[in-house]
């Protein structure tokens, strides 16, 4: 068995700046409410008609792919995290290959959801596939253009302000080195609460779900909904059912229980303490959420790297955006031991500890 190193990264954010100003001058909100609720100044978007999510992964790829030291050509299994695809289907994965320019490799493409644990997951399967050494240099990215697919009037405020646009990657090769790479992963899910951070349509639910859970119409659906109407009514589109929708402190209270249970667990798999930590990397859900994690686990203000501030939360981009910039940035040493974690819809969270 092997063990999985990453042997590069890299991540691309847009160049458009959009202030918590701007976006009150679409909508009934304002800066002092969004920095006190979740510590977001600013966010990125990217180029509509010009740019997709599989553009700003191509961008986080190319550098993660150079910094590695190996051609494009030589990436041999594409594993793709996000919840903004370009298209509903085929996924991101091929079209990033082609964007990279390499589908005469003819190398597997995964495209994965997960939302904002999607990172999480995609490494625990890249992980795998290293250990085996099925794959010896996989393209793991976490990549979203949520500005394309936000409620942006008054009604859709309580979620618009969080989001943002960006794209993180990462080349993990197998290394018989055991001295550094990933020490373990752990995921984890409960659906019970699929609906408390969802984006529902288009789907072919029928409001099945909805009926079962006893959840109000209101979030999301309309009964009069025939077949062919490609999962989607123009009363759907009229009442806001197109856009994600959020319990916001249901939510909170998950994410504040599962992060700091889910890296106790992975300390625990290898045997390590929370003392034993150099960096964590939370997802960047919301700044409230990643100081309350922070000081659940006694980790001081340098052992963690938020940077919510300036991208919001970028979902599946966030940690590996987070994991550069950090290292970028000279806050991660050889040697040292890095955790990530990450929560989110479905609800989905999990955890993975690297010696860098
Ligand atoms: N600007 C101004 N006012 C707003 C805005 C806004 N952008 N959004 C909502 N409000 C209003 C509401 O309408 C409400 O007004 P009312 O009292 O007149 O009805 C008031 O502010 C309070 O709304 P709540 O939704 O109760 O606000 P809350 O205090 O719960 O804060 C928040 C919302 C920030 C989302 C909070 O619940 C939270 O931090 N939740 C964690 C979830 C999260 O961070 N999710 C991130 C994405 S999910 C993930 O990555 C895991």
């Amino acid at each position: 068995m092997f063990q999985t190193k990453i042997a590069g990264l890299g991540s691309y954010v847009p160049e458009k700046v959009v202030s918590n100003d701007d976006l009150s001058k679409v909508m009934d909100t304002n800066d002092a409410w969004i920095r006190e609720r979740t510590g977001i100044e600013k966010r990125r978007y990217a180029e509509k008609h010009e740019q997709t999510t599989t553009t700003l992964a191509a961008e986080a790829a190319k550098v993660a792919v150079e910094r590695a030291g190996i051609e494009l050509t030589d990436i041999d299994c594409i594993i793709f995290a996000t919840l903004s695809p370009d298209y509903y289907f085929p996924g991101c994965g091929v079209l990033l290959q082609r964007e990279l320019g390499i589908t005469g490799t003819e190398i597997p493409a995964y495209d994965i959801r997960q939302q904002c644990s999607g990172f999480l997951y995609g490494l625990q399967m890249a992980d795998q596939f290293c250990k085996t050494g099925l794959y010896k240099n996989i393209l793991l990215v976490g990549a979203e253009m949520h500005s394309m697919g936000l409620d942006f009037s008054t009604r859709g405020r309580g979620v618009t302000v969080i989001f943002g646009d960006g794209a993180g990657a990462v080349i993990l090769q197998p290394t018989e080195d055991k001295s550094k790479g990933i020490l373990t992963t752990k995921v984890h899910s409960d659906g019970t609460y699929a609906e408390k951070l969802a984006f529902l349509n288009p789907g072919t639910h029928g409001g099945y779900h909805l009926d079962k859970q006893g959840v109000d119409y209101d979030f999301g659906y309309d009964k009069s909904i025939e077949y062919g109407e490609i999962f989607m009514t123009p009363g759907m589109v009229e009442n806001g059912h197109i856009y994600p929708q959020m319990e916001g402190q249901a939510v909170f209270k998950m994410a504040v229980q599962k992060f700091p249970e889910v890296i106790k667990e992975a300390l625990d798999a290898v045997s390590l303490a929370v003392t034993d930590l150099d960096m964590f990397i939370p997802h960047q859900a919301n700044l409230r959420i990643s100081q309350f994690v922070q000081k659940r686990l006694g980790l001081s203000d340098e052992q963690v790297h938020n940077n919510i501030q300036k991208y919001g939360n970028t979902t599946a981009a966030s940690v590996p955006i987070a994991l550069t910039e950090a290292w970028e940035a000279g806050k991660i040493k050889e040697g040292d031991l890095v955790c990530l974690a990450a929560f989110g819809s479905g609800f989905t969270w999990g955890s993975a500890l690297i010696r860098w």
